[in-house]
């Protein structure tokens, strides 16, 4: 049965123009694009979408980059769709991502680690009502 994921393309990517190549990664492996939708992330929806790292080091940084500039907000779905873009993704690091994966072949640093991808199925669904409501 398919599964649907929340996957955004973060502002670092989406100013260096990646959207194309990296929504072609997933459509390549046969995951549908069910929604899209370019624009900014409010402060609310950040907090929101970050509430499980609320009081960590780097909490603040994340919430001024993820609002820092356009992003891609997307759903996308396909069988096992949230472990298998968490796959295309690579690791949270780009420089621990492998190559092949979005992080390995288009990141550098931690911070700016190029895209978002819901961790489990009730992830995907609340990160799904925080940006399509
Ligand atoms: P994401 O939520 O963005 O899909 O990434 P993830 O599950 O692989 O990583 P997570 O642990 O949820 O962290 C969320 C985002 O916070 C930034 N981060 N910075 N400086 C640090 O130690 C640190 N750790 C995490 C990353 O941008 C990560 O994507
Ligand atoms: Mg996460």
């Amino acid at each position: 049965m398919d599964q649907k994921t929340y996957i955004m393309i973060k502002p670092d990517a989406v100013e260096r123009g990646l959207v194309g190549s990296i929504i072609a990664r997933f459509e390549a492996c046969g995951l549908r694009l069910e929604r899209v939708e370019h624009g900014m992330v409010t402060p609310e929806q950040a907090a929101a979408n970050y509430a499980e790292h609320e009081g960590k080091p780097f909490y603040e940084g994340l919430v001024e980059y993820i609002t820092s500039g356009p992003v891609v907000k997307m759903v996308i779905s396909g069988p096992e769709a949230v472990v298998v873009c968490r796959k295309l993704m690579g690791a949270t690091n780009p420089r621990d991502a492998a190559p092949g994966t979005i992080r390995g072949d288009f990141g550098l640093t931690l911070d700016a680690n190029i895209i978002h991808g819901s961790d489990s199925p009730e992830s995907a669904e609340r990160e799904i009502a925080i940006f399509f409501g």
